[in-house]
């Protein structure tokens, strides 16, 4: 393996540059796909409370960390406070139902899932209105909810913290009032969303960049499918350039993209639950890509948006919410 398996945070602890995601996985795939991973050598796994398998996943935890199979300084497991409790209030009694649904004492990263908040229902699930459009809670603030964020560091439930879905002037807000600075910014980035004035501003700040979708999130359109949603979606696998630099490594398109971002000290977190995809998502390290290629992947940037939140329907309402140029529907 190679050298730069982990970044180090600015908290000082290291992140391993592969994860494993788990969005859009049921119980039993997440459960099959945990096991294989951490089988494969994978140690860091990015859930979500609205991934809806903090459960599942802790249970196969509990049995390696039962069965001594691996310590529990030797994971990374991120978990996100949701849009439904993104607010200061909520955020001592989420992170403790996450880590009693995951059965750990502490997360290794806990991030503000998205900038916007939505109002809940009293049993806690997003308030709809009758045309089933989600509300905005108008009255969330992300600077005060990052002072609570900094408790559950102090409290020892979380070994660092950050966000997921800030843009630059979101993140100058928090860094204004930080006493413990953001360690990452979990975003969407691939060849065709680069979003490279982003990435540019998290480094110059020390706060990690980690790539969510590194693959174009291809299960997104099974997704939209079930809410009548119908975009056109692009193959990243598919682009003939990345083919063309796969076959002269004797490698597959989602290795040679992956390979891309890590190159760039981005974590990348691909998603799956197929065996083989897992374990060839983990072995990027033994192959090189030239300056010319590298320049050519850099070259596709398209500004085209994957996961645009649109799903969560209303969510462009809210004043936090950025992804408008880009909103299709
Ligand atoms: N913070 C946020 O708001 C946010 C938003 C989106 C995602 N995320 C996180 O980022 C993770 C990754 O993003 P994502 O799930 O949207 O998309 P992704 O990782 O870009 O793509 C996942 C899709 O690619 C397929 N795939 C995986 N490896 C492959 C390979 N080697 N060859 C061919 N196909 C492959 C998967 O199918 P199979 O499973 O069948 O292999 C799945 O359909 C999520 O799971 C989640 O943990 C966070």
């Amino acid at each position: 393996m190679a050298s730069n398996q982990f970044l180090t945070l600015n908290s000082g602890h290291k992140m391993p540059i592969i994860g494993l995601g788990t969005w859009q996985a049921s119980d039993e795939e997440v459960e099959a796909a945990i096991d294989v991973a951490l089988e494969a050598g994978y140690r860091h796994i990015d859930t979500a409370p609205i991934y809806r398998n903090e459960k599942a996943i802790g249970r196969v935890l509990k049995r390696w960390l039962d069965a001594g199979k691996v310590k529990r300084e030797e994971l990374f497991i991120v978990t996100k406070l949701p849009p439904t409790a993104n607010r200061a209030s909520d955020v001592a009694a989420t992170i403790k139902k996450s880590l009693a649904d995951l059965q750990l004492d502490y997360v290794d990263i806990y991030l503000i899932h998205t900038p916007i908040s939505v109002l809940t229902n009293e049993d806690g699930t997003i308030k709809l209105d009758s045309e089933g459009i989600m509300e905005p809670d108008l009255t969330s603030d992300i600077t005060t909810t990052w002072t609570e964020m900094e408790k559950v560091v102090a409290n020892g439930q979380a070994k660092s913290i950050g966000v997921s879905n800030f843009d630059q002037e979101q993140l100058e807000r928090v860094l204004k009032i930080a006493k413990i600075r953001p360690a990452t910014n979990q975003f969407e980035h691939h060849v065709y969303l680069q979003q490279r004035d982003l990435v540019d501003f998290c480094k110059a700040q020390g706060i990690v960049v980690t790539a969510y979708s590194p693959l174009g999130s291809k299960g997104i359109a099974k997704y939209n499918a079930v809410v009548g949603l119908v975009r056109d979606l692009p193959d990243l696998m598919d682009i003939p350039d990345v083919k063309q630099i796969a076959a002269a490594h004797g490698k597959t398109p989602a290795q040679v993209l992956l390979r891309w971002i890590i190159d760039r000290d981005i974590v990348v977190i691909p998603k799956s639950t197929n065996p083989e995809r897992l374990k060839q998502n983990l072995d990027v390290f033994d192959f090189k890509l030239t300056a010319e290629e590298s320049a050519k992947l850099s070259k596709l940037d398209q500004n085209f948006r994957v996961c645009d939140f649109s799903l969560l329907r209303g969510c462009e309402r809210h004043p936090e919410f950025r992804f408008k140029n880009q909103y299709t529907k």
